[in-house]
């Protein structure tokens, strides 16, 4: 089994880097082999909105000549996909955001979905609480995964994260239960 985890905060080593790290180690565990994306910073432009890969059927087919094709490519031979992202201004990063709206390119014309029967999964982290803060991520998180025809697998979301460092031994242990609820 394969898992596609994507890191959408611009720190390799920030408060979701270290999250999705336990995560991973519990995957690997788990007899998944794990594949990290670092969104980092300018990985993936936006979407162009020129509908090219609707012109092409079996491949994602996106006209920009970066990693996306090939990330994609990744998503869809990948069983398990995790989306992390640390939470700016009540979403999530433009990082990921980018990637997120590219997908776009797997919804084809004839209504095939090339994402279609995945699961999938979201961690978030923020400095401030969840209600009306993290929280927010997960309707738009769960929409994507049902339009995709994916199976929402689960959601963790940290609070109260500020300084990396700071982390406690609790976040771990969440993170890492979490982790197992994957396998
Ligand atoms: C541009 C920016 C916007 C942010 N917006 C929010 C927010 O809306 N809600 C919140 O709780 N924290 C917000 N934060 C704090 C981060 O989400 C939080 O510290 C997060 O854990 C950082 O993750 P990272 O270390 O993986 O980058 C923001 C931070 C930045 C830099």
């Amino acid at each position: 089994m394969k898992a596609f985890c994507v890191l959408g905060s611009p720190r390799q080593e920030g408060n979701t880097a270290k999250v999705l790290g336990w995560i991973e180690d519990e995957l690997r565990s788990g007899d998944y082999a794990v594949v990290r994306l670092n969104l980092g910073n300018g990985v993936l432009s936006p979407c162009r909105e020129c509908y090219a890969c609707k012109k092409v059927a079996d491949a994602p087919g996106c006209s920009q000549d970066d990693r996306g094709n090939s990330i994609f490519l990744e998503m869809m031979t990948s069983d398990l996909i995790v989306f992390a992202s640390p939470i700016f201004c009540w979403g999530v990063s433009a990082q990921l955001k980018a990637l997120l709206d590219r997908a776009f390119c797997l919804l084809k014309e004839d209504e095939r979905l090339l994402l279609a029967g995945k699961r999938m999964a979201l961690v978030a982290t923020g400095a401030g609480a969840i209600k009306d803060n993290l929280d927010l991520l997960v309707p738009p998180y769960q929409t994507f995964a049902k339009y995709f025809k994916c199976k929402d697998v689960g959601t963790l979301l940290i609070p109260g994260c500020t300084t990396p460092d700071k982390l406690n031994g609790d976040v771990e242990k969440r993170a890492r239960k979490f982790g197992r609820s994957l396998v």
